[in-house]
C-alpha cells in the first residue's frame, strides 16, 4: 500500500461540467446494492469482489458518511449553506450519486456515497442485460456505462471531483484536492486488473494531461469570469503553515507574495520533452504568460485566460495521443532519470511539486518492475523519498534533504 497524502483545506468549488447531454430521460440510478450478490461483484473470489473491496477498504464508500461530521458541519455553517452539508448539493455533487426522485430504483439509496454508478455510469438500462451470456461490453457502453478502460476517459472521470475546489471552500474547512491518476488508484484500492502493458506509466501520463487540462479550464474561468486570481491557484505553504491544524494558521515568517503552483507542469513536461518535444515547445510561452501574472502586482488576466484556454486545447488533444503512445522501458527509463535529476523542481518549486515527482518516479518505476529501472534497489530507493517528504508536515517541506533523496535516485538509475 502507498503512503496516503491527506491535506486538509476548504472550497467554493467551479462545478464541473457534468451535465452531460445524455438523452432526455436518464437512465434509473441502481444503487450499490444491486451489485452486491456473491455471484456477481459481491464475492470474495478475485474477479467476484468488486463491491466487497468499495465497501470494506474503499473510502468512496463513506464519502456521505463524511458529511455528517463535525468538520462538515463547521463548513456548511462558514459557507452559510441553507442546508446540512449531507442536504446540500454543494457537497453532494462530489460527495455522493445523485439522482431525482423519479431516477431512482428500488435500492438506490444515498448513504452509498460514491458508489459504483459514481463512476461507472447510471446503470438503469445495463444492469440486468450485462448479466446475459455473451453480452458484450461495447453493447454495456452503449446503454450509458462509463467507459473507464479508456484512460482518459477515466482520469476525467475521477477529476470531476479531484480537483477544482477554490480558496472559499478550501478556508471553510475542506481538505485540498491533489491527484495522480495510477497513485490514486492503488490507494482506492484497485477493484480491476489493468490488462495493458505499462498501464501504469500510461495513467500517470495520461492522468497528467488530463489534471493540467482541468487546472487550465479553472483558471480560465476563474481569471475570465471572475476577473481574479485565486489563492488556490498559489502555493499554499507561502503563506499558511501547518496545515494540520484545520485552521491552516498564516505563516508570518513569510511576507510578499505567493507564486502559481505549478504541480501539475513541472513535472509532466519532462513527458512532454521526451515524448512531445514540439507540444512543449508550444506550450512554454503560455506557461510563462500564467506565471509571471502570479509574480505581478497587477497581472494580465485577459492575457491569463487566453493561455490557460490555450493550454487547456493542447492537451485535450494530446491526451488522445498519449493513450496510444509506445512507452517502452528506454522512455520510462529516461523519464525517472529526468524526473528524478530536476533539482530545481525540488529546491524552488515547493511541496507540491515535490509530491508529483514523487508520485511519478513511483508509478514509473513500479510500472517496470521487472526492468532495471524497476529493480527492487530503485524501488527501495523510492519508498525512502516518502519519509523524506515528510507528508504529515508540508509546510515544513525541506528542500535541500528531499532534493539529496531525489539526487541519489537519479546516480542508481543512471548506474549500469
Ligand atoms: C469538487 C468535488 C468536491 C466537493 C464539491 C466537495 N468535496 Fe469534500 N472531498 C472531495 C474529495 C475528492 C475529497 C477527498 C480528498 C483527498 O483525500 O484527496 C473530499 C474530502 C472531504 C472531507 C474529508 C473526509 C475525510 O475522510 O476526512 C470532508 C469532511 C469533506 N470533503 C466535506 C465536504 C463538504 C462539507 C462539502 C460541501 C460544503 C464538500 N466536501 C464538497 C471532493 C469534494
Ligand atoms: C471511484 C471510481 C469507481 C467506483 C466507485 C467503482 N469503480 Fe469499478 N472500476 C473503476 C475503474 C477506474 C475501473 C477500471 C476500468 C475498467 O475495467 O472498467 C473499474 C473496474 C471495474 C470492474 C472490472 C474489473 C476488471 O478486473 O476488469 C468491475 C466489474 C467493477 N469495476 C465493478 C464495480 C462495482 C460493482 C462497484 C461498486 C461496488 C464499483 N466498480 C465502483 C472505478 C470505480
Ligand atoms: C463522484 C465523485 C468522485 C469520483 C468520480 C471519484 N472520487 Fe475519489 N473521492 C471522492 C470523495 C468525496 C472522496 C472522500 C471520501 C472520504 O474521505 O470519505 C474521495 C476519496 C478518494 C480517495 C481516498 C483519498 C484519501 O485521502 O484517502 C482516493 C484514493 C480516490 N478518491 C481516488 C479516486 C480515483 C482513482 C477516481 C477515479 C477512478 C476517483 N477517486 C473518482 C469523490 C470522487
Ligand atoms: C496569498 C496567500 C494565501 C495563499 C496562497 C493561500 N491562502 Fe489560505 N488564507 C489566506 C488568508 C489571508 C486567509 C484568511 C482569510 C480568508 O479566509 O480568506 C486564509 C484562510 C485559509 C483557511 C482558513 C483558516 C482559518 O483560520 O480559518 C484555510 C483552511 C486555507 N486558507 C487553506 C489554503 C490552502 C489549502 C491553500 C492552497 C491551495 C491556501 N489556503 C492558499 C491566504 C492564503
Amino acid at each position: 500500500m502507498r503512503p496516503l497524502f491527506l491535506f486538509v483545506s476548504g472550497l467554493t468549488l467551479l462545478l464541473a461540467n457534468t451535465a452531460s447531454a445524455r438523452d432526455s430521460q436518464p437512465p434509473l440510478m441502481m444503487g450499490a446494492t444491486s451489485c452486491s450478490s456473491s455471484n456477481c461483484h459481491g464475492g470474495t473470489q478475485t474477479g467476484k469482489d468488486q463491491f466487497t473491496t468499495w465497501a470494506t477498504e474503499d473510502k468512496h464508500a463513506k464519502a456521505y458518511g463524511v458529511l455528517f461530521n463535525p468538520r462538515s458541519q463547521t463548513m456548511a455553517r462558514v459557507l452559510g449553506l441553507k442546508t446540512p452539508a449531507h442536504e446540500s448539493e454543494t457537497c453532494l455533487t462530489c460527495h455522493g450519486v445523485t439522482a431525482e426522485a423519479g431516477q431512482r430504483g428500488p435500492k438506490y439509496d444515498r448513504d452509498d456515497g460514491v458508489s459504483c454508478e459514481g463512476c461507472h455510469g447510471r446503470a438503469g438500462a445495463w444492469l440486468e442485460p450485462h448479466t446475459r451470456k455473451g453480452w458484450t461490453y461495447a453493447e454495456s457502453l452503449k446503454l450509458g456505462m462509463y467507459d473507464n478502460r479508456d484512460l482518459a476517459k477515466r482520469a476525467d472521470g475521477c477529476l470531476r471531483c479531484h480537483s477544482g475546489i477554490d480558496h472559499g471552500l478550501l478556508s471553510a474547512g475542506h481538505p485540498d484536492l491533489v491527484f495522480e491518476l495510477d497513485t490514486f488508484s492503488a490507494v482506492m484500492p484497485k477493484h480491476w486488473k489493468e490488462k495493458q502493458p505499462w498501464a501504469g506509466a500510461k495513467s500517470w501520463a495520461v492522468g497528467q494531461a488530463l489534471a493540467l487540462q482541468r487546472s487550465m479550464e479553472v483558471l480560465a474561468k476563474r481569471t475570465g469570469e471572475r476577473k481574479r486570481l485565486d489563492e488556490a491557484d498559489r502555493n499554499c505553504f507561502s503563506c499558511h503553515h501547518n496545515i494540520y491544524d484545520v485552521n491552516w494558521p498564516l505563516n508570518p515568517q513569510v511576507p510578499g507574495k505567493a507564486l502559481w503552483n505549478a504541480s501539475h507542469y513541472a513535472i509532466f513536461r519532462h513527458f512532454l520533452q521526451q515524448a512531445f518535444p514540439e507540444q512543449d515547445k508550444e506550450l512554454a510561452g503560455s506557461i510563462e504568460t500564467i506565471d509571471a501574472a502570479f509574480r505581478s502586482d497587477q497581472p494580465d488576466l485577459p492575457g491569463v485566460t487566453q493561455a490557460a484556454n490555450q493550454v487547456a486545447g493542447q492537451m485535450k488533444d494530446l491526451v488522445a495521443k498519449i493513450d496510444s503512445f509506445g512507452f517502452q522501458p528506454a522512455l520510462v527509463e529516461a523519464l525517472v532519470q529526468q524526473i528524478s535529476g530536476d533539482q530545481e523542481a525540488y529546491q524552488k518549486g515547493g511541496f507540491r511539486v515535490a509530491e508529483q515527482g514523487l508520485m511519478a518516479v513511483d508509478a514509473l518505476t513500479l510500472s517496470a518492475a521487472g526492468q532495471k529501472v524497476g529493480r527492487p534497489a530503485v524501488l527501495q530507493q523510492v519508498r525512502k523519498l516518502y519519509d523524506l517528504l515528510d507528508v504529515k508536515d508540508p509546510a515544513r517541506y525541506n528542500p535541500k534533504v528531499f532534493a539529496a533523496g531525489m539526487e541519489q535516485l537519479h546516480k542508481m538509475v543512471a548506474q549500469p
